[in-house]
């Protein structure tokens, strides 16, 4: 391209807005002047020393030494593609989302990730996968941030530094990479029990995708879905892959580590480059909207249990296609921004104490990952829904506000009332009650049952399943340095299943404990003994 191609918003014509395609017949600088030379610095004669004055040396190298930004706290190595939404109306009983109603097409960019490992870590790790959809529907940008996994490590949000901090690398040695094999994981699990029921899912082949298409994806927490009526009923999401859900098996994936660490970041752009694209139904697991928030014994607020589906079937709300490699991954996988708390009018929160914190959590670390208040501006991030907020100013602004009345009402920007059409189109809270109670911080008793769905999902396994589950606790549980660790872990395993326990024991050289005769509650845990001293559980 010649200058003349140029927009006068420094866009190449026929390239999407702010994009910068290497091609065209010369190079310039970052200003548009012109290069003859970007081989050779400026020097003072062909043997130096380099010249201060070369602008180019300087804008380039200085550029390339701020090129990284901070990966992801969590989830910090991922894959990531673009596709459709396609939903079929079943939902509009339920929900007033306009994007749920028949017949919608609603474009969506997904995210898949493990949480562990650092942002050049393998793929095929034994870890949680993350499952992130952001819809760009016409109502504002609704985002369902979950995993491969129905269940969490925790109840509280106010543990999630903790837990990542026993599940990350050790501080001194930097090791393990992206693995659970190691004392800090196990003594946080064997000693805040409630994290048992999520290990166990992963411990089994859950844990080792076959590919990124052909896992179940699941929102964890309990969700609020509104109707026209105002109708409130809780749901549980749930993606169900049409390739199937598959696993490796642990000597597949010690291969595919070594000779293909991107195996499932490969495996989702060829598939999608090749034509085969991936699919998956949403569905929902429907409850009445109960004062106690229970069902069928079940707490709806714990994110470490989850509803077998024969209680509750999952109903099917629509189809999502990934029919779109990203054009670039920095632009697109690195700098999208989801956000648990980006909800459009029909789907809302509960109480749920561990969602609760979630809420606060994303936008916070995205102001630091992303450099400031203004990465909802990035192409990835902005909303396909018209953008008319007060917000100003800031680190890499770039959006060009006009008027001079960033409040609600004024008399100087002319209309726009703020309450004008409130309730027409426009997200409002739930008005659930809150109960009148003192202030504590204590979990309801309906939380201190560690064990029961963890004896569940491991007896709902077939004999190979399972025997995959005892060689997983029995290689990670065999990299850890401290006896009591193991110990422990054993007793909680006895709480799960007296035979899982002996096995792994057996495999361990070690004796199986006696399972515990009430489960471990954070009202009854007794104090535990610990490496260099004693603490309470709770
Ligand atoms: C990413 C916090 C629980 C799914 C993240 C990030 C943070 C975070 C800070 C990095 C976000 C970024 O830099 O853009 C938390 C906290 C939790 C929690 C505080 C609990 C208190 C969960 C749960 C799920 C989940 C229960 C699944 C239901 C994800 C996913 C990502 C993520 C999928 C990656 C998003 C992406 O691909 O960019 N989380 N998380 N997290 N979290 Fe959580």
């Amino acid at each position: 391209h010649g200058p003349e191609l140029v927009s006068p918003t420094g866009t190449p014509t026929g390239e999407p807005e702010g994009s910068r395609a290497q091609a065209g017949d010369y190079l310039t600088t970052a200003q548009g002047g012109r290069l003859a030379d970007t081989n050779h610095s400026l020097k003072a004669g062909r043997r130096g020393p380099t010249l201060l004055q070369d602008h180019h040396l300087r804008e380039k190298i200085t550029h390339f030494d701020h090129e990284r930004i901070p990966e992801r706290v969590v989830h910090a190595r991922g894959a990531g593609a673009h596709g459709v939404f396609e939903s079929y109306g079943t939902g509009t009983g339920l929900s007033k989302a306009g994007f749920l109603a028949a017949g919608v097409e609603t474009p969506v960019f997904v995210r898949f990730s493990t949480v562990v490992g650092s942002r050049g870590s393998a793929d095929a790790v034994r870890d949680t996968r993350g499952f992130a959809v952001k819809f760009y529907t016409d109502e504002g940008t609704f985002d369902l941030v979950g995993n491969n996994i129905p269940v969490f490590f925790i109840q509280d949000a106010i543990k999630f530094p903790d837990v990542v901090h026993a599940a990350k690398p050790h501080p001194d040695r930097e090791i393990p990479q992206a693995q659970s094999a190691h004392d800090t994981f196990w003594d946080f699990v064997s000693l805040h029990t409630e994290a048992q029921a999520h290990t166990i899912w992963f411990m089994a082949d859950r844990g080792i995708p076959r590919s990124f298409r052909m896992m179940e994806g699941f929102g964890v927490h309990t969700f609020r879905l509104i109707n026209e009526e105002g109708k409130s009923t809780l749901v549980k999401f749930h993606w169900k892959p049409a390739q199937g859900v598959h696993s490796l098996v642990w000597e597949e994936a010690q291969i595919v580590n070594g000779m293909d660490p991107d195996f499932h970041r490969r495996d989702l752009a060829d598939a999608i480059e090749s034509g085969n694209y991936p699919s998956w139904e949403l569905g929902v697991q429907v409850f009445p909207d109960t004062d106690d928030e229970m069902f069928e014994g079940i707490d709806l607020l714990d994110p470490t249990k989850f509803v077998p589906e024969e209680l509750a079937p999952v109903q099917m709300l629509g189809r999502m296609t990934l029919n779109a490699n990203p054009k670039n991954y920095f632009a697109e996988v690195e700098q999208v921004a989801f956000h648990p708390g980006h909800l459009v009018p029909g789907i809302d929160v509960t109480n749920d104490p561990l969602l609760q914190g979630r809420l606060f959590s994303y936008l916070d670390t995205q102001i630091s990952r992303l450099g400031g208040p203004n990465f909802g501006q990035l192409p990835i991030n902005r909303p396909h829904a018209p953008v008319n907020d007060m917000l100003r100013d800031g680190m890499h602004q770039s959006a060009d506000y006009i008027g001079v009345a960033p409040y609600k009402p004024n008399s100087l920007d002319g209309g726009c009332p703020f309450h004008a059409g409130a309730d027409a189109g426009a997200f409002i809270d739930f008005p659930q009650p809150v109960e009148s109670a003192a202030k504590v911080r204590a979990n309801p008793a309906s939380f201190s049952d560690h064990y029961s769905q963890a004896t569940l999902f491991y007896r709902s396994l077939s004999a190979t399943e399972q025997a995959h589950v005892v060689e997983a606790y029995t290689f990670e549980l065999g990299k850890c340095y401290e006896q009591v660790i193991r110990e422990r872990q054993l007793a909680a395993l006895a709480n799960i299943d007296a035979g899982l326990c002996s096995e792994v024991a057996t495999g361990l050289g070690l004796s199986a404990p006696e399972p515990e005769q009430e489960p471990t509650s954070e009202a009854t845990s007794p104090a535990v003994s610990q490496i260099g001293g004693t603490w309470p559980v709770a």
